[in-house]
């Protein structure tokens, strides 16, 4: 299975995330190595170089972020963070607003995404949290889901990942490769 796209269109990936302390950052570089075990194509950005989602050739979009006040960050949450310790730089922007800047109809016709966050929260089904956020907006957006919005722990605001997050994150990218894949080419039921 890995690595094998046959005659298929290779699946291209968009992978955006947003990073505080580098958390998330190492998530997402995880993530992308785990899509690229299964033959995707990946573009890894920082939502601060990031072009517009209507601007970028995709097909599947995975977008990281921390979790800050129970949701995507803000300009006062990241002022916040640099107040704990995190580069002035990094807090420039974020995802909410990269998210803000898309166009209604940004997901049609067939574009695919995934949403991750981090979090020190152990509670997996948060209701709020910078993943569910990111993932209404994609879905009022048009974007087809492929997996639940799916967090990834941090020991303390500041980091570690906890023990074993990452390895879960290279996982999660190749299950979201295969059931972007699955989406996009439908294995035609068995016939009886
Ligand atoms: C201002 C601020 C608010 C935060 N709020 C939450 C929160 O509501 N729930 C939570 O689980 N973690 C919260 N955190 C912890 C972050 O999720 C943690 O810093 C992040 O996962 C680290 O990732 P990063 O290194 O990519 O920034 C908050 C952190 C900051 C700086």
């Amino acid at each position: 299975m890995s690595g094998n796209v046959s005659a298929e269109k290779e699946l291209q990936a968009l992978v955006v995330y947003e990073s505080m302390f580098g958390c998330t950052e190492q998530v997402a570089r995880a993530v992308a190595e785990g899509l690229r075990i299964e033959g995707v194509a990946v573009t890894l950005t920082d939502v601060r170089d990031a072009a517009p989602a209507d601007e970028s050739e995709f097909d599947l979009l995975v977008v990281g972020a921390p979790t800050h006040a129970f949701s995507l960050s803000r300009p006062s949450t990241r002022a916040d963070a640099v107040r704990q310790g995190a580069e002035p730089e990094v807090a420039t922007t974020g995802v909410r607003e990269w998210l803000a800047a898309m166009g209604a109809a940004s997901g049609a016709p067939d574009r695919l995404a995934a949403v991750f966050d981090t979090r020190v929260t152990k509670v997996r089904r948060l209701p709020k949290a910078a993943g569910t956020r990111a993932a209404h907006v994609l879905t009022r957006h048009g974007y087809d889901l492929v997996s639940r919005p799916t967090p990834f722990l941090v020991e303390d605001l500041k980091g570690p990942l906890v023990t074993g997050e990452l390895h879960h994150a290279v996982t999660w990218g190749r299950v979201v490769a295969l059931a972007a894949r699955q989406r996009l080419h439908p294995t035609p039921a068995p016939v009886r």
